[in-house]
C-alpha cells in the first residue's frame, strides 16, 4: 500500500477507536494495539508534516463530547503524555530535552504509577469541591459532578480532617496513605483550586464487583477500567455510587489566589512565604496529600534519570502489588517550573513521559473452542486463536475456565476476544469484545459426549466442571497411569512420562492394571530400552504391589479422594472389595466424607471398566489388606517379636517391609542383639548378616517372613 493511503486509512482507523474510547466507552481494540496504531501514524506524520490536516487525531488533545452531559471548559489544557516504551526510549526523551533546557541535566525526576483509570478534573472553590469533569478532549470535558460526589475518596472538603478521614472503611481508601499527622503547610491553600487524578476500581474491588454479580445472574465486567467509565458516564448518580471508585491525585492543573494572581500551575516558581503552591512534583504530591487528597504512596524522587528508569523497571515485575491496574510508571521532571516553560508537542507534554509496561491484555479472534480431558477427565475448553502477541510471546491458546464460564460472558465462536497474560500465569480470555460482534459469531454448546471416548460426560452436584467418569478413556489413560505411579500413590520410579506414552501407544497398557502383566520381552522391544533398565523398570512394578491399600485408594484416582481421604478409607475397609461394597451411608459414617465425596466413591465402582480393573489387579496380586480389619493385623502374629532388616527383599520396600511387620504387631529394630528374635534377609546384605550368625538369630527370607505372619 502507498504510504499516503496507509497514513489515510490510519487516520480514519484511529479516529473510530478514539471515537469509540471516548464517546461511547467501547474500546474494540486495546490500549496496545492502539498505541501501534498511532506510533506509526506518528511516525509517517514526522516523515511528512505537509500530510497532516486539521482532521488529523494529532490536532486535538482528545475526542469528540458526547451529548448526555453538560460541557465545561477546563482552566487549561489537560494534556496527555508521550510513550516510551523501554529504557533506550526514556533517555533519548531526556536528551531530546536537555538539547533544549540544559537545566534538565541536574534537574531531577518524580516518578509515579500511570493508574489505568479515567482521567478526572477536581474544582475547588475556597476549600470545598464545586466541580468535577471528565478530561473530554482536552479542552472541554463533561460535567460529572453529582457522579464524582459519590466517589468517597474525594474530598469534598479540603484540607481534610485528618480524624474524620480515618472512619472511612472502603478497602480501597487502605492503599493511599491519608495523613494523621497534618503538617502545617508553607503553602496557604488557594481560593480556586483545580487538581486532576485518575478515578480506578481496585483489582480486588473489581473482583468482589464481579463475583457480586455472577451471583446475583447479572453480566459481569471485563475489566476495571471499563467498569469505572462505564460508572463514571451513568446518568443516575445513584447507580455510580454502588460502584467502588476511588482515586488518586497527581496535578494541580490550574490555581488562583485572591483577585490579583492567577497562575498557571508552576508557571513561575513559587514564593516561600506562604503563598503560591509547590513548584516541585514530588512537594506538590506531599502537599495535596497534606490536603487531604489520595495520593500515590509509591512515588519516588531520583537525581538521576537512570535511577528513575531503575526504579521504574522493578515496577515492571511487581505491578500486581499496586492492587490496580496500571500500564506504566509516568517519570515526570520535578521541576515543574522547568517542565511547564518546555512547553508541549501537540497534546503532549515535553516535562513527563509514561514508561509503558508491556501490555497484557491484547484483543484477537476467537477461532474455536477445543475440549481437553485431564487425568481425572475433567473436560476443559481451551481457546484456539488467531495467533497474537501479548508480553512478547505469541499466543495462539488460552484457558477458558470452564463450560460455566463460557456461558457467563457470552463467549461466541468467532468473537473478538479480550486476552491476557500476566506473569507466569496462563493466558486466558477475559471476555467477548461484543461492540466488535458482526453477527456472524456462533454461540458455543459444551460437547455432551467425552471428546476422546465418546462416553457421556457428568456433572457433580455443586462444581462447575463436567467429567468423563469412563476410566478407560484413551485421553485420561497417559494421566491415568501418570498419576498411579506417582510419589504419593504407588510411587513406581523409572515411569516417566514419554514411557508411560510408549507404553500405551505400543498397546501394552489399556489400564494401570496391565502394568503387572508387562514382560521384560516387552520392553526390550521398546524404543530406548535396554537389558538393564527393563530389569530395574519390571523391578520396580513389582515392588509397588506391596504398597499398602490407602496408597491404592489414592491411586485409582477417583474424583475428590486424595491421599487423607484414602487413608482414612483404608481405616474402615479392609481391602477394595469391601470398599467397593460400601454405601453412601457407610461412606458418611467416616469424619470428612460429605454426600459430593460419597456418591463420587459409589459411582467409581459402580462402573463397569473400573470392575474389570479391579478384577485385573486382584489377578495380578495388586491387592494390599489394611492394617485394623485384615486377619493379618487381627491375629498380630508377629507381637512380641523383634525384628532386624539386611539387603534387598524382591518386593518389600524399606518402609513397606516395616509397615508389614509393625501392622502384624512385630518391632523393628536397626542392630542385631540377643534379644533379635529374627533377621529379615535380602540381597547384598550388610555386616547385620554376619552378626546374626555369630549370635545365632534366625534368619527369614521375604516368604519365610509372609509365612511366619499368615500362621
Ligand atoms: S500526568 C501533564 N500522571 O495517563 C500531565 N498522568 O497516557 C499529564 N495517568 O491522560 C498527565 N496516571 O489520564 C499523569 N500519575 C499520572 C498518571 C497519569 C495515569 C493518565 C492520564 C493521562 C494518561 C496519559
Amino acid at each position: 500500500m502507498l504510504t499516503h493511503d496507509r497514513y489515510e486509512q490510519l487516520k480514519q482507523e484511529i479516529n473510530f477507536h478514539l471515537y469509540r474510547y471516548h464517546v461511547l466507552d467501547a474500546p474494540v481494540v486495546s490500549d496496545a494495539e492502539y498505541d501501534r496504531l498511532w506510533r506509526e501514524f506518528q511516525a509517517l506524520e514526522a516523515a511528512h508534516p505537509d500530510w497532516v490536516t486539521p482532521d488529523s487525531p494529532s490536532q486535538r488533545a482528545g475526542a469528540a463530547i458526547s451529548e448526555k452531559f453538560e460541557k465545561v471548559r477546563h482552566p487549561r489544557p489537560i494534556l496527555s503524555l508521550a510513550n516510551a516504551f523501554g529504557a533506550e526510549e526514556a533517555r533519548a526523551w531526556v536528551e531530546r530535552i536537555r538539547k533544549l533546557d540544559e537545566r534538565v541535566e541536574t534537574g531531577k525526576f518524580t516518578v509515579e504509577p500511570k493508574i489505568d483509570g479515567l482521567s478526572v478534573v477536581l474544582h475547588y472553590r475556597n476549600g470545598v469541591f464545586s466541580q468535577g469533569a471528565t478530561r473530554g478532549d482536552g479542552e472541554v470535558g463533561e460535567d460529572i459532578t453529582a457522579n464524582l460526589r459519590t466517589v468517597r475518596t474525594i474530598p469534598l472538603k479540603i484540607p481534610v480532617d485528618a480524624r474524620q478521614k480515618s472512619k472511612v472503611e472502603s478497602p480501597a481508601d487502605q492503599l493511599t496513605l491519608f495523613p494523621t499527622d497534618l503538617q502545617p503547610s508553607a503553602f496557604a491553600l488557594p481560593d480556586y483550586l483545580v487538581v486532576r487524578g485518575e478515578v480506578f476500581i481496585t483489582n480486588r474491588d473489581f473482583e468482589a464487583l464481579n463475583q457480586k454479580l455472577a451471583e446475583a445472574g447479572e453480566k459481569t465486567y471485563l475489566n476495571p477500567r471499563n467498569t469505572a467509565a462505564g460508572a463514571l458516564r451513568q446518568l443516575d448518580p445513584a447507580i455510580t455510587a454502588t460502584r467502588p471508585l476511588t482515586i488518586l491525585v497527581y496535578q494541580v492543573v490550574y490555581w488562583e489566589d485572591g483577585k490579583l494572581v492567577t497562575r498557571e500551575t508552576g508557571a513561575r516558581a513559587a514564593p516561600s512565604q506562604g503563598t503560591g503552591i509547590p513548584t516541585s512534583q514530588w512537594e506538590l504530591l506531599q502537599w495535596l496529600k497534606s490536603l487531604g487528597f489520595p495520593v500515590t504512596d509509591v512515588a519516588r524522587r531520583f537525581d538521576s534519570i537512570d535511577e528513575a528508569i531503575a526504579y521504574t523497571e522493578t515496577w515492571d515485575k511487581r505491578r500486581d502489588e499496586l492492587g490496580y491496574e496500571a500500564d506504566g510508571m509516568v517519570i515526570k521532571l520535578d521541576d515543574l517550573s522547568l517542565a511547564a516553560e518546555l512547553g508541549f508537542v501537540g497534546k503532549d507534554p515535553r516535562g513527563a513521559v509514561a514508561f509503558k509496561f508491556p501490555a497484557r491484555e491484547v484483543t484477537t479472534t476467537l477461532l474455536g473452542i477445543e475440549v481437553e480431558v485431564g487425568r481425572t477427565g475433567v473436560l476443559t475448553p481451551r481457546a484456539a486463536l488467531a495467533a497474537v502477541e501479548i508480553n512478547g510471546v505469541i499466543v495462539k491458546n488460552a484457558t477458558l475456565h470452564n463450560f460455566d464460564y463460557i456461558a457467563e460472558k457470552d463467549i461466541r465462536l468467532g468473537d473478538r476476544v479480550l486476552v491476557k497474560r500476566a506473569g507466569e500465569v496462563i493466558p486466558y480470555v477475559i471476555g467477548p469484545v461484543v461492540d466488535a460482534r458482526t453477527g456472524a459469531e456462533q454461540p458455543y454448546i459444551p460437547p455432551a459426549a467425552c471428546p476422546a471416548c465418546g462416553q457421556p460426560v457428568e456433572h457433580f452436584e455443586g462444581e462447575v466442571a463436567w467429567y468423563c467418569v469412563n476410566a478407560a478413556c484413551p485421553a485420561q489413560l497417559v494421566r491415568n497411569v501418570e498419576h498411579f505411579v506417582s510419589k504419593g500413590a504407588m510411587d513406581i520410579t523409572g515411569l516417566g512420562y514419554k514411557i508411560v506414552e510408549q507404553l500405551i501407544e505400543a498397546g501394552l497398557v489399556k489400564d494401570v492394571a496391565d502394568l503387572y502383566l508387562l514382560t521384560k520381552e516387552q520392553l526390550l522391544a521398546l524404543e530406548g530400552f535396554a537389558d538393564k533398565k527393563a530389569d530395574n523398570l519390571l523391578a520396580a512394578i513389582h515392588a509397588s504391589a506391596a504398597q499398602p491399600l490407602n496408597r491404592l485408594i489414592t491411586a485409582l484416582g477417583i474424583h475428590g479422594v486424595g491421599e487423607v481421604m484414602a487413608t482414612d478409607l483404608s481405616k474402615n475397609f479392609p481391602d477394595l472389595a469391601a470398599l467397593s461394597l460400601a454405601t453412601v451411608d457407610d461412606l458418611q459414617q467416616i469424619e470428612g466424607i460429605g454426600p459430593n465425596s460419597a456418591a463420587s466413591i459409589i459411582d467409581w465402582f459402580s462402573r463397569d471398566a473400573n470392575r474389570t480393573l479391579l478384577y485385573k489387579l486382584n489377578q495380578a496380586g495388586v491387592w494390599p489388606v489394611a492394617s485394623g480389619q485384615s486377619p493379618v493385623a487381627n491375629n498380630q502374629s508377629l507381637s512380641g517379636l523383634t525384628f532386624v532388616v539386611t539387603g534387598t527383599l524382591p518386593t518389600l520396600s524399606r518402609e513397606g517391609v516395616k509397615e508389614f511387620i509393625e501392622q502384624s504387631g512385630g518391632k523393628v529394630t536397626d542392630s542385631v542383639s540377643k534379644k533379635t528374635s529374627y533377621l529379615v534377609l535380602g540381597e547384598n546384605p550388610g555386616s547385620k548378616h554376619d552378626k546374626a550368625l555369630a549370635l545365632g538369630v534366625p534368619i527369614l527370607d521375604e516368604a519365610g517372613l509372609r509365612k511366619l505372619v499368615s500362621e
